[in-house]
């Protein structure tokens, strides 16, 4: 094939990063990730094929993104995910490849996942008390994941960053406790702000802003900014005088990054969304299913990714994005 346009979109944002959500399914509940009574699963028909992830992603290779994170709900549940992972390696162009996890089954999973080439992984915990883990998500999983964490990080990965989203009332007081992890743990941790993925979780009085956490932490000794790695996304990082780990701090609502959004998303069932909010989706699936060749399937890409929403606040997004389902179908 020839070779084709750099992605970008109408306000000049070059595209490089395609999250894939290779499943709809999670085996938590984070309350703030699901709305309350659980989120509906597509019907497993739908859920498409892991070889046509793989024709979509060669596709996007030639289009020029260069970095794919593979996402959910929980991606180890994808039966596969393993050899799927190893084969988007192969993908000529892709020179980074991510993987975003609960952690539940990370500990059996992390040298294979490391060995078919992911160099990244993000794990989600969002609370040190085994107690309060299994409020928040609805499993006594906390063991699993520290089991996961120790494994990532004898596995080799570049990095190991764990997520924390800080929601007022549930885990603000461990924030000085997850920055002390730093100190002796050498890995990220992202304290990330609660954004409105559905309006039934998210309310304001639960919101903290980055400045305050950022605060919090200031007073735990100085905090010294790290370089901006090649893949850096929207996270400011800071490293703790003496510590071995960093600490990045996402502020993804009070200073929302869409003037630095250089992602895609492809949903489980094959839709491409070019924003998390509200913007079309395009039925790629479809397109597949009803013949159309890789030239098709590269000028329809290209097409929805010019109509890229433009930059804008998030109160605007947050409205639209009140329409979506779950995070739990984008993996965040
Ligand atoms: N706000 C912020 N981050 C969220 N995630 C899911 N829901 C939200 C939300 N409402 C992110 C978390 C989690 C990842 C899977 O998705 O970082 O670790
Ligand atoms: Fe929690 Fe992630 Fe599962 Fe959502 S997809 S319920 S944030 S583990």
């Amino acid at each position: 094939m020839v070779m084709e346009n750099l992605l970008s979109d109408g306000a000049g944002r070059r595209i490089e990063y395609l999250r894939i959500s290779v499943t709809d399914r999670c085996d938590l509940k984070c309350a703030y990730c699901m709305p309350p009574g659980g989120s509906e699963h597509a019907p497993a028909c739908d859920i498409m094929p892991l070889r046509d992830f793989l024709r979509l992603a060669e596709i996007f290779a030639r289009l020029g993104i260069r970095k794919i994170r593979v996402t959910g709900g929980e991606p180890l549940l994808r039966r596969g995910v393993a050899g799927f992972i190893g084969q988007l390696k192969q993908i000529s162009g892709i020179g980074q490849l991510a993987l975003t996890t609960n952690g539940i089954n990370l500990s059996r999973m992390a040298g294979r996942i490391r060995e078919a080439g992911v160099s990244k992984i993000n794990i989600s915990l969002d609370s040190l008390r085994r107690e309060r883990y299994e409020q928040i998500t609805g499993r006594d999983g906390f063991s699993n994941v520290m089991e996961g964490v120790q494994a990532a990080m004898g596995a080799g990965f570049d990095s190991v960053k764990i997520n924390v989203v800080a929601i007022k009332g549930v885990n603000d007081d461990e924030i000085e406790d997850f920055a002390a992890f730093t100190r002796s743990m050498k890995l990220q941790v992202r304290f990330i702000e609660f954004m409105p993925a559905s309006r039934s979780v998210w309310s304001e009085e639960k919101f903290i802003p980055v400045s305050s956490i950022m605060e919090q932490v200031g007073a735990m000794g100085k905090l010294i900014p790290c370089a901006k790695s090649q893949w850096g996304g929207p996270a400011q990082v800071y490293r703790l005088e003496r510590a071995v780990g960093e600490i990045g701090f996402i502020s993804a609502v009070s200073r929302h990054f869409c003037g630095e959004c250089n992602r895609l998303r492809l949903t489980s069932t094959g839709k491409l969304m070019t924003c998390l909010f509200g913007a079309d989706d395009l039925d790629l699936r479809g397109m597949m299913e009803s013949g159309a060749d890789d030239a098709a399937i590269a000028t329809a890409i290209r097409d929805a990714v010019a109509r890229k929403n433009p930059v804008r606040s998030l109160p605007a997004c947050a409205d639209d994005f009140a329409a979506r389902p779950s995070m739990t179908c984008v993996g965040g």
